[in-house]
């Protein structure tokens, strides 16, 4: 079984994505983790990530980095969306989703274009989605819980401006695939928006 869990930052994909994955005992990728270590390289070698090339080189990071705590930034976050634009980036990025996805036995990947163009065969499609309000809440209490001070309206403007450049690319862009079922997480609480993901699921099955 391949589930494919799409949606844009702060959703609830990456929660929902976990409890699936432990509930239904099957592996997880977190592809976001890929293009945000890209973003990252980019940085280190000093390139430019609005540059293709730049950027392809950058696909080449070791594996070590996968480990590192400043792939979780706001700043990465960014930088992993301006790579993540480029058509080569994803197709170097490309096989390695896709060997996961169909290991046998199964997967659970989330991601923004895993039932669209990474696994368009997965039995189970959940798009994950929330006001940005909501999202930029959640995200603030994250933060301010790590001691990092900024305001909800930094933090709001920062998701308008990754929404917009993940919608609006022309390679790969977030959207719900046509047959993936939508949960909107904006009134849920953790618990609620697993309970919908895992409801939705057995009826997919
Ligand atoms: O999900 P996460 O916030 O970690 O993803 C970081 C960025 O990587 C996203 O804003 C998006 O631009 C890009 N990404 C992508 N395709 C994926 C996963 C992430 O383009 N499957």
């Amino acid at each position: 079984m391949i589930v494919a869990v799409d949606g844009p930052t702060a959703s609830g994909k990456g929660t929902i994505a976990r409890a699936l994955a432990e509930r239904y005992r099957l592996p997880h990728l977190d592809t976001g983790l890929l293009y945000r270590a890209v973003g990252r390289q980019v940085l280190l070698d000093g390139g430019d990530p609005d540059d293709p090339a730049d950027a392809l080189a950058a696909t080449r990071f070791p594996d070590t980095l996968l480990a590192d705590p400043h792939l979780r930034s706001e700043e990465t976050g960014g930088l992993a969306s301006r790579v993540s634009i480029h058509p080569v980036v994803r197709e170097a990025l490309f096989e390695r989703q896709r060997a996961f996805a169909t290991q046998p036995g199964g997967a659970v990947l989330d991601g923004r274009d895993i039932g669209t163009v990474i696994a368009p065969e997965a039995e189970v499609k959940l798009f994950v989605t929330a006001s940005v309000q909501a999202r930029a809440e959640r995200r603030w209490k994250e933060m301010r819980d790590r001691g990092v001070e900024v305001s909800l309206e930094e933090i709001a403007a920062n998701l308008r401006r990754r929404d917009e450049r993940d919608t609006q690319r022309k390679d790969a862009p977030l959207r719900a695939a046509p047959d993936a079922r939508v949960i909107d997480t904006s009134a849920l609480d953790r618990d609620e928006a697993v309970a919908a993901a895992i409801e939705a699921v057995e009826s997919a099955l």
